[in-house]
């Protein structure tokens, strides 16, 4: 390694100074840490081969400390010649220094750069960073429903999501075209939501899976282990044919119905004038409550066209009970029910932004203060959000057409796997607007952060996930980081390095210059 050789991790630290001479380890590095950080030090020295816990004669060359002044998630690393020190406030700044620490081993020079581990040789220039986040949520999330994902490649995501300090995975569990969640009372969903046919095809299904018990726990743990937070997602009303396939007499013209093998958004969805559905949603949040620990459940809202509740007579009685002027008002009603029903199960709701629309002239369509949203339709007017924020409404911002769905292409280029209305290109990522320039600081201050989002329609396996997620997730996890305004050229230059981390971890990724 040359003497002017620097490395950087991505996200890119609050601070980092560089300093004169190198951390050398020739064997196997010796960790150690205050009691607490126990866990994060058996992650750690199971990703990088370092030794923890074993007693070897050597003074340990990875030293962890508490420290109380340090930022809530942050953490101070200080690179010297003869020993590292990491410390940190809380196990999640920790985790985060232990991860910066993961990605400068992974560019150490060996002679054989970016070899995989197991490795016995490490060379650090030496350095002190000082870091914390911008912003407590960054999230990523995933379509398991339009092509089902392995949970062995879920947990292979977490693990290089948790290297770049993203915290949430948003767990995409049901959709028109399948549903994974197991849910006791309600075999059928399984049985027949979780597969699809398309008549078009000779084979008997092109698409079906769902996730046991034991493997959802186990993706949790895997999680939990490295710092994120699973939010599970169940889509409602809308986005619901494979439950309406496995139960129609959950939608309003009691089907029959099939689950979706195209796409789009479809005119079936619950109906609001049946109070079966109810029982459907508890049996569901039950499941979720006991299989997800986590504070947070995504109820979707999006894309459900009113279309059947207009003639619905369950919906149209439904409507006029509760004086309803509209049907959008029906949504609202279920919106504030489904939050209400989570609230009891200790949970805080987050649905698409549209769960804000329909008037709100009644206390049964009023939203309840702690529904978080999370903002996508990106062409809508910003009206719709600062108005939000205004009101106090927590959000998180996942802007379609700024950079934050990864099914799009990389770049304009048909041939290209992925799918949109144009490219979302690595500098749209790096450049996603999080906070407008609109809001007041007390409104930005309601801005939870970001998430990226993979839609699967068009992505049948998960190498083509893995190309599309790679590199603009990195970018993504820069902006919802690192203070704002970063320079995009800069990052780039030591994309150039980090991609080979990625390389090393298995990864197939896109790369702009190639
Ligand atoms: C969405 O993309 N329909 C949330
Ligand atoms: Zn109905």
């Amino acid at each position: 390694m040359s003497a002017e050789m620097r490395m950087s991790p991505i996200p890119r630290p609050v601070k980092q100074e560089n300093e004169t001479g190198f951390f050398n380890c020739d064997g196997v590095p010796e960790l150690s840490g205050d009691g607490s950080f126990a866990e994060e030090l058996s992650v750690f020295s199971g990703q990088m081969s370092a030794r923890y816990g074993a007693v070897s004669g050597n003074p340990p060359q990875i030293m962890c400390a508490k420290d109380g002044a340090i930022p809530a998630e942050g953490y101070r690393l200080r690179v010297g010649a003869g020993r590292i020190d990491l410390a940190a406030s809380d196990s999640d700044g920790l985790y985060n220094g232990l991860q910066t620490l993961r990605q400068l081993f992974l560019s150490g020079d060996t002679g054989d750069v970016f070899v995989k581990t197991p490795r016995t040789h490490f060379v650090i220039p030496c350095m002190e960073i000082k870091d914390a986040p911008r912003f407590p949520w960054r999230g990523f999330m995933l379509d398991c429903s339009r092509h089902f994902y392995q949970a062995a490649f879920i947990k292979k995501l977490i693990d290089v999501l948790s290297m770049h300090h993203i915290n949430r995975f948003h767990w995409h569990l049901a959709d028109d075209q399948g549903w994974r969640l197991p849910v006791l009372e309600y075999p059928r969903l399984l049985e027949i939501g979780s597969k699809r046919r398309d008549p078009h095809r000779q084979e008997e299904s092109y698409d079906e899976g769902s996730y046991t018990e034991d493997e959802i726990r186990d993706v949790v743990a895997f999680a939990a282990a490295r710092h994120i937070t699973v939010v599970p997602e169940i889509d409602l009303p809308g986005h619901t044919v494979s439950a309406l396939a496995a139960y129609p007499e959950l939608g309003c013209t009691g089907g029959p119905y099939h689950v979706e093998y195209r796409h789009g958004v479809f005119e079936d969805i619950l109906c609001a004038g049946n109070d079966r559905i109810f029982d459907f949603v508890a049996a569901v949040f039950d499941s979720l409550a006991r299989l997800f620990p986590g504070k947070y459940v995504h109820i979707g809202g999006d894309e459900a066209p009113t279309t059947r509740w207009e003639t619905c007579p369950k919906c149209r009685q439904r409507m006029a009970e509760l004086k309803l002027n509209e049907p959008r008002q029906l949504q609202r009603w279920l919106t504030r029910r489904f939050v209400q029903m989570l609230a009891e199960r200790g949970k805080t709701a987050i649905g698409w932004d549209e769960v804000l629309e329909g008037v709100n002239d009644s206390e049964c369509t009023a939203l309840p203060d702690d529904l978080i949203v999370m903002f996508w339709r990106s062409w809508m007017d910003k009206k719709l959000i600062i108005d939000a924020a205004a009101a106090g409404r927590r959000l998180i911002m996942t802007p379609c057409n700024h950079g934050a769905y990864l099914n799009f292409r990389q770049f304009e280029d048909p041939d290209g796997p992925g799918a949109g209305y144009g490219a979302a290109t690595l500098q749209n990522s790096y450049e996603i607007p999080l906070v407008y320039p609109e809001m007041t600081e007390e409104q930005a201050k309601l801005v939870l952060g970001g998430q990226g989002n993979l839609w699967a329609e068009l992505i049948n396996s998960a190498r083509n996930a893995e190309y599309l997620i790679f590199p603009r997730i990195c970018a993504l996890a820069e902006a919802f980081w690192s203070p704002a305004a970063g320079d995009f050229a800069d990052f780039k230059r030591w994309l150039l390095v980090h991609q080979r981390r990625i390389d090393s971890l298995g990864f197939v990724q896109y790369r702009e210059n190639c």
